[in-house]
């Protein structure tokens, strides 16, 4: 039986996008982790990372985790930096299917170049760096968490489809899980 059902990715894979579309296909709950985090500290991610630091965020967003993964039919959009401890890959794979929305680093460099509400790519907009830096910071940082991600249930590569065709794939994959455990 599955309960729950995590989207993990890189920042601007587009996990708090489709939850909220795949949970009201499925008529499950749905939580966005950072969101949650940013209401309980009544600040942005951003905000929280500057006045607690990095570390403290890490440990909310664990600590958040277990929490929700306590309620049953819900999709949970992760941080992009959420699966990438042994701890919460355990939680994770506990308590329900994790869902990998894999985009290549072009599309995420194209996609994030002009946001500042992402913590760790922030600095090299405010300072108008190049291209070929963004990349190489995106790749480091995608080598670090490649292995987590990829021990997700289903991987789909997101770069060319629209949001509808994954919420349909995604749909029609769930389904045939849910089936199969039945
Ligand atoms: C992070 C991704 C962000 C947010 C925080 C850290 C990361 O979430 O949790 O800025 O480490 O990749 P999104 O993936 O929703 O942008």
């Amino acid at each position: 039986m599955i309960e729950r059902v995590y989207l993990t990715g890189f920042m601007t894979s587009g996990k708090s996008t489709i939850g909220p579309i795949l949970a009201n296909v499925l008529g499950w709950e749905f939580f966005d982790l950072d969101k949650v985090i940013e209401k309980e500290h009544e600040r942005s991610v951003v905000e929280i990372f500057e006045e607690f630091g990095e570390e403290y965020f890490r440990n909310f967003e664990t600590e958040t985790l277990e929490r929700l993964c306590k309620h049953h039919n819900t999709i949970i959009s992760l941080g992009g930096g959420t699966l990438s401890s042994d701890k919460n890959l355990s939680i994770l794979k506990e308590t329900g299917k994790i869902v990998y929305l894999r985009i290549s680093a072009e599309t995420i460099y194209q996609r994030l170049k002009h946001k500042i509400d992402r913590p760790l790519i922030r600095d090299l907009v405010l300072n108008e760096r190049p291209k070929e830096e963004f990349i190489q910071r995106i790749n480091k940082i995608l080598d670090q968490r490649k292995n987590y991600y990829e021990k997700a249930d289903i991987i789909l590569d997101t770069d060319n489809n629209r949001i509808g065709i994954t919420v349909d794939l995604l749909a029609a994959e769930m389904r045939r899980l849910m089936n199969a455990c039945d």
